[in-house]
């Protein structure tokens, strides 16, 4: 996008914030994401002369989740993760085994293979082309899964804006890990110190229950670090190379992580311009 093409943008979504008109629709079902094949989202998405298409790199519970949701409301684009997909799978009564497997391996605070994600995402490939844009969360996780988004993304007549990488110090993190509560109903995001919902235990949205995720457990949580730090870091150098990575400090309120992705954002618009 070239500079002109970003201010009007820019003003289109300051005054869009400013009345409310710009953002996800929080009616949008998603389930062309959620349960792929033939199904079709309850919301269509508008035709946007500036649909944004953007990874979210950085370790468990940094905050990309909470991210996605503010940015999805800013830039009018979808949130796509691969989690929430494996999360709401779990509910079905006769999961298949390669499902069972995945669970399993989430419970564990492993990854699940990349066979299987690949396989999920590509049953989903029409939400990377969607006119609205995407936001992906928790994918690509492995060099290997990263070709296999380039190859869908081509194949879908697309290309990534920017590969967004959060980054804070291990103690922070494990923090916001251990007091995250999620809803069971609509999958909003709460911290019990840092976000709290208005009545404890419900959600603010939907009043929902709020839950721990099984994988917050201490024993998981360590896992899913190792399984970072192995598997999906090494991603940073690979967009690095290809010009497509943007790093964001994720310390402060998440306000201001937005704000700051915003601006890195445009910088980078700006940047390709000269
Ligand atoms: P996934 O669901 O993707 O989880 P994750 O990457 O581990 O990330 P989290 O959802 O835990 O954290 P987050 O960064 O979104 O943080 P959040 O915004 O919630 O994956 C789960 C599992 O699924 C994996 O372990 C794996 O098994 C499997 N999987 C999924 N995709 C896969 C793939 N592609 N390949 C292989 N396996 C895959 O924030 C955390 C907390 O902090 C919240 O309480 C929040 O309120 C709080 N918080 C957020 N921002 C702030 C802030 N600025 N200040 C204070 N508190 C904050």
């Amino acid at each position: 996008m070239d500079i002109v093409e970003w201010s009007r943008w820019e003003s289109e979504t300051v005054r869009g914030r400013a009345k409310g008109e710009i953002g996800m629709d929080a009616t949008n079902d998603r389930a062309a994401w959620f349960q792929g094949g033939e199904a079709v989202c309850s919301v269509t998405p508008e035709a946007r002369s500036r649909a944004f298409r953007l990874v979210l790199l950085g370790p468990p519970g940094v905050g990309k989740g909470t991210q996605a949701e503010l940015l999805c409301k800013s830039l009018g684009t979808c949130h796509l993760s691969t989690g929430d997909v494996f999360r709401a799978a779990s509910c079905q009564h006769d999961p298949s085994p390669a499902l069972r497997s995945a669970l399993d391996a989430m419970r564990r605070g492993e990854l699940v293979s990349d066979g299987l994600v690949v396989t999920m995402v590509e049953e989903r490939s029409g939400c990377l082309g969607c006119c609205g844009g995407f936001l992906l969360d928790g994918f690509p996780r492995t060099v290997s899964q990263a070709e296999a988004l380039d190859d869908l993304l081509v194949r879908q007549g697309v290309s990534l804006d920017a590969v967004l990488s959060y980054e804070l110090p291990l103690p922070e993190i494990v923090d916001r890990l251990s007091g995250r509560r999620t809803c069971s109903k609509c999958k909003a995001v709460y911290h019990v110190t840092a976000r709290p919902p208005h009545k404890e235990g419900i959600c603010d949205l939907c009043a929902g229950s709020l839950i721990q995720r099984e994988d917050d457990r201490p024993e998981s949580i360590r896992v899913r670090m190792q399984a970072y730090e192995e598997s999906t870091r090494p991603l940073a150098d690979y967009y690095e190379r290809s010009g497509r990575l943007v790093a964001v400090t994720a310390d402060g309120a998440p306000e201001d992580i937005l704000e700051r992705s915003l601006r890195e954002l445009q910088a980078r618009a700006t940047l390709a311009r000269h």
